[in-house]
């Protein structure tokens, strides 16, 4: 075989697993990279990773607990087991107990798991996270993608759920829902939680609920589906996103107890895969979720500079007269260029891509396409994930400013200068279309 040959199909190997290819926000990440070293700027709103600095108490514990060099119990430490159950019963009024939890290394890999030894069908809505269908994918699993509405939020409609259900109602079925979501930053109310726990559990339907940016909801009002339909929700959780510690691949998932089977067949896989998860990171999150008073000022804060940056591009949009849906939470926002389509059409572009492509390539102003998240390619969708700022430094400033209520108007220009300077060169950039 000639070279040329062997490294085609190297290539291939590398980037093609079942005909995925490298994860969307990873590339993009890279392609910003490569356009840095090139010396332009690069507005970085590709990745969704916590701007926030993880608190220094949570740090404290990791570095008093460097000497922890066991291998620790395949699900987990015990005293983080109950921290994390203690943390959903209090915040989430839920029924959990250590023997509930499972922690692993980061909430996608129990995702993963569980689609693994779990045989149902994948119900997600777009638009979804980038992982759950890729991981769908590479088990074989079959995934069903239910369009949502830009007039619901894109949210999930009871509705929806249960005309898919109905078609083969026995059918076992794993329904993924994520609020505040990624990528619209969208929640669910609490009737809409109702209904849609009601049509679970008429189809008896495992549902995950990923919370991984429950402690994000801007009025720190999140509320778990887990409360209306508990016999059957998986919830899904973490330190990435609330605790600014996306890199210590630390997650946990807790079982109801008729889903005990789950968490066992988990376990197994876990055990002979990756055994258990890093023991320092695990005493360090039995502070993080343990919290007190500093972590509660900590959230305080990111949500005060979230909710003000969010007002920030709100305001924006609304000037451009780009829609967005409602963002309560996490530090995402969707918005849809289609009031641009036909001037976008003058330089070529038809597609939530090629717009991604060209307004990174002509102003670094780097976004991901709403086909990323299972939205149709011509559909203008794109979703910003606005952390291109310095989180420990705006953490301090809203601080200091803690009389003034809301923060200052000037706040974002002041402090978040990337995405104030990025915002006003995509309304130039329109603007000269
Ligand atoms: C919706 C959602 N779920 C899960 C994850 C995975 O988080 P973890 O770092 O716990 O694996 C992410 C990460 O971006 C996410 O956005």
């Amino acid at each position: 075989m000639s070279k040329s040959k062997r490294d085609e199909l190297q290539i291939n190997l590398n980037l093609n697993v079942r005909g995925l290819v490298t994860s969307a926000t990873l590339a993009i990440n890279e392609k910003c990279a490569l356009l840095k070293s090139d010396g332009k700027p690069v507005y970085r709103f590709g990745l969704g990773q916590s701007p926030f600095p993880v608190p220094d108490e949570v740090i404290q514990t990791l570095k008093d607990n460097a000497f922890q060099k066991d291998y620790q119990p395949v699900r987990g430490l015990y005293t983080l087991r109950e921290a994390v159950a203690n943390f959903l019963s209090e915040t989430q009024k839920v029924d959990s107990s250590p023997k509930n939890i499972i922690i692993g290394p980061g909430s996608k890999e129990l995702i993963f798991l569980l689609q693994l030894v779990y045989y149902g069908d994948l119900i997600i809505p777009t638009p979804s996270w980038v992982s759950y269908s890729p991981q769908a994918r590479i088990i074989g699993r079959h995934v069903h993608w239910v369009p949502t509405e830009k007039e619901e939020n894109y949210r999930l409609s009871p509705e929806k759920l249960d005309m898919i259900c109905r078609t083969d109602p026995k059918k076992p079925r794993v329904v993924i829902l994520n609020y505040p979501a990624n990528p619209t930053g969208s929640s669910y109310s609490t009737e809409r939680l109702k209904e849609l726990a009601e049509v679970a559990r008429k189809y008896q339907v495992i549902l995950v609920s990923d919370e991984i940016y429950g402690l994000l909801h801007y009025n720190n009002q999140h509320v778990s589906i887990a409360r209306y339909y508990p016999e059957g929700t998986i919830i899904s959780t973490g330190l990435s996103k609330w605790c600014g510690a996306g890199g210590w691949r630390l997650g946990a998932f807790s079982f109801p107890e008729n889903l005990y089977w789950l968490r066992d067949a988990i376990s197994t896989v876990a055990s002979e895969t990756f055994t258990s998860t890093s023991a320092p990171i695990q005493y360090a999150a039995v502070t993080a979720f343990n919290g007190g008073i500093w972590m509660d000022d900590y959230l305080h804060h990111a949500r005060r500079v979230l909710r003000e940056i969010y007002k920030f591009i709100s305001h924006k949009f609304d000037k451009l007269n780009i829609s967005y849906p409602t963002v309560h939470g996490a530090f995402y926002i969707f918005p849809d260029f289609e009031t641009y389509r036909e001037k976008l059409k003058l330089k070529d572009i038809y597609t939530s891509v090629e717009l991604c492509e060209r307004l990174l390539e002509e102003t670094g102003f780097a976004m991901l396409p709403g086909t990323d998240f299972g939205r149709q390619p011509e559909e203008l969708t794109t979703r910003i994930a606005f952390v291109d700022f310095n989180g420990a430094e705006a953490l301090e400033a809203s601080r200091k400013n803690n009389g003034i209520r809301p923060l200052d108007g000037d706040f974002v220009r002041n402090h978040c200068g990337n995405i104030s300077e990025a915002f006003e060169k995509l309304e130039q950039w329109l603007g000269d279309l």
